[in-house]
């Protein structure tokens, strides 16, 4: 029998557990043995290794967060520790390892690769979908809809009070989340992550919305890496004598029920992945491209595949 471990890294995201799911009952389905590694690559680091079998994985799948918990490593950034983690990998007899999470876990999984020859695939996991390759990665969606209802639920209570609110939402340099909950929300405008503010559209669109006797606005603020950027924003409007409120939605957006499509594709990518190891032994990420699952090289970076600036354009077009 053969051994595959996997592990969670990085920001957690709603539906890694369907994937860790999918990829220990596909591994035991086929007659070999699944082991989790608690923490991510710290865990990795430092030897914590589960055994999971076909129960330790029921009645996870509705569960937000990840059942292996998750971490951002800095000693994986370090080869001394890489090894270290490479010896206890090897220690158990693991064949193989399938590392779920973003763009700085799946470095982390190349250097496996490269430096010593491990196998190792990577499922893009993260609300920010941000991972160049694949359109989609695990999480999104259900970040996208958590935000979109409490947006809703602000917009009532700015509607009976004629007020501006600045929702900040989650992305750190991406703004996917941002401009999908604008769109569905009805927002009147979107601030990108690390864009200079746009004051001047700002205030027109506030105005504008008054004049023709709008009840209340929302304005949707990427965070841009720094959280509490739309405080920032709230002074500078106030300089042009309008008031608004802040709601910083933060980690909200990262728990909860998976949706379905999250479940889905999830549950598709935990379980490719477990064969192109078993099948293979290969390496790379599993990516999400025009409704097909494929196995891309780690770090191909050459592609853009969001519409962000066709999203922003539709919002600006409809907020008129
Ligand atoms: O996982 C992605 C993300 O949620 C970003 O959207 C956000 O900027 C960041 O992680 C927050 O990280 P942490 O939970 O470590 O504060």
């Amino acid at each position: 029998m053969k051994k595959f471990a996997i592990l969670t890294s990085g920001g957690d995201s709603p539906g890694m557990n369907c994937a860790i799911r999918a990829f220990v009952r596909t591994v035991i389905h086929s007659g070999n043995l699944a082991y989790g590694v608690l923490k991510g690559y710290e865990g990795l680091i430092d030897n914590q290794f589960v055994e999971l079998d076909a129960s330790s994985v029921g009645n996870i799948m509705q569960r937000g967060g990840t059942i292996l918990q998750s971490s951002r490593s800095k000693r994986f950034l370090e080869k001394e520790y890489r090894e270290q983690a490479i010896n206890n990998l090897k220690n158990l007899g693991i064949e193989g390892l399938v590392v779920i999470g973003g763009d700085g876990s799946f470095k982390g999984s190349e250097k496996l690769v490269s430096e010593f020859s491990f196998p190792v695939i990577g499922i893009p996991g993260t609300i920010d979908n941000d991972i160049n390759g694949t359109e989609y990665t695990i999480g999104h969606d259900t970040a996208v809809e958590t935000a979109i209802q409490a947006v809703d639920k602000i917009r009532d209570t700015a509607f009976s009070h004629d007020r501006v609110f600045l929702i900040e939402v989650m992305g750190r340099n991406s703004a996917s989340i941002a401009l999908k909950t604008a769109l569905c929300s009805g927002a009147e405008n979107v601030i990108l992550p690390n864009e200079e503010v746009p004051y001047k559209d700002l205030v027109e669109s506030i105005n504008r919305g008054v004049s023709r006797g709008k009840k209340g606005s929302i304005f949707i603020v990427a965070e841009g890496g720094v959280e509490g950027r739309s405080y920032e924003i709230q002074t500078k409007l106030l300089e042009h004598n309008l008031q608004s409120r802040v709601c910083i939605l933060g980690h909200i957006q990262r728990g909860g029920s998976p949706s379905p499509k999250d479940r889905l594709i999830a549950s598709k990518m935990g379980h490719l992945a477990a064969n192109a190891l078993l099948q293979n032994n290969n390496s790379g990420m599993i990516a999400l491209n025009k409704n097909q699952l494929e196995l891309i090289t780690f770090g191909l970076t050459t592609l853009k595949n969001n519409d962000d600036d066709a999203l922003h354009q539709l919002i600006k077009t409809l907020s008129i």
